[in-house]
């Protein structure tokens, strides 16, 4: 489902609390992701320091193109593109889907209301198929 105006400011609002606190918002992401899918870990080096801030500053960038959907899909494909070579199979975005989903549940608590999840939702639903479609044909 297409994002709405309401998904987008309330998606942002819980991503401003989230980059906030990106240390301990990407630990609980990364530890959480290689307790669901042990075999990606050997993916990624073994210092995550680099690739927490890297995912976080690509968020960032997301989050303000979100109003922009063929910006946002040239990002994404090109994110998709970027991670075709590395590994990566479609699979994984459902064990990254169970990583981000818990994480931002634990982060947020009851400020994780149904509306947000929802809004969540359609922003990975978008995320995934656009760069599983760059993974596909690269
Ligand atoms: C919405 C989904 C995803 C987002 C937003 C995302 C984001 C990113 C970003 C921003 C980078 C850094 C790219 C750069 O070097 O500039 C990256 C690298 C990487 N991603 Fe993803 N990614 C996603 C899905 C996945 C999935 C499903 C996997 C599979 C487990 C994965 C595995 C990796 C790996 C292995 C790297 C390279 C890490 C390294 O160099 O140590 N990503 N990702």
């Amino acid at each position: 489902m297409p994002m709405t105006d309401e998904d987008i400011a309330m998606v942002r609002e819980s991503f401003a609390h989230l980059h906030r606190h990106r240390d301990a918002t990407t630990k609980l992401f990364y530890d959480r992701l290689f307790e669901i899918a042990p075999d990606v870990r050997r993916l990624f080096k073994d210092d995550l320091t680099a690739q927490r801030h890297k995912l976080m500053e690509f968020l960032a960038v997301a989050m303000a193109t979100l109003r922009d959907p063929a910006g946002l899909s040239l990002l994404l494909r090109k994110l998709g593109r970027m991670h075709s070579g590395l590994g990566v199979e479609e699979r994984h975005f459902d064990d990254l889907r169970g990583a981000l989903f818990w994480t931002l549940k634990t982060s947020l608590g009851t400020a994780f209301t149904p509306s947000l999840d929802r809004a969540w939702a359609s922003l990975y639903e978008i995320m995934s198929r656009e760069m599983i479609a760059a993974l596909r044909a690269p």
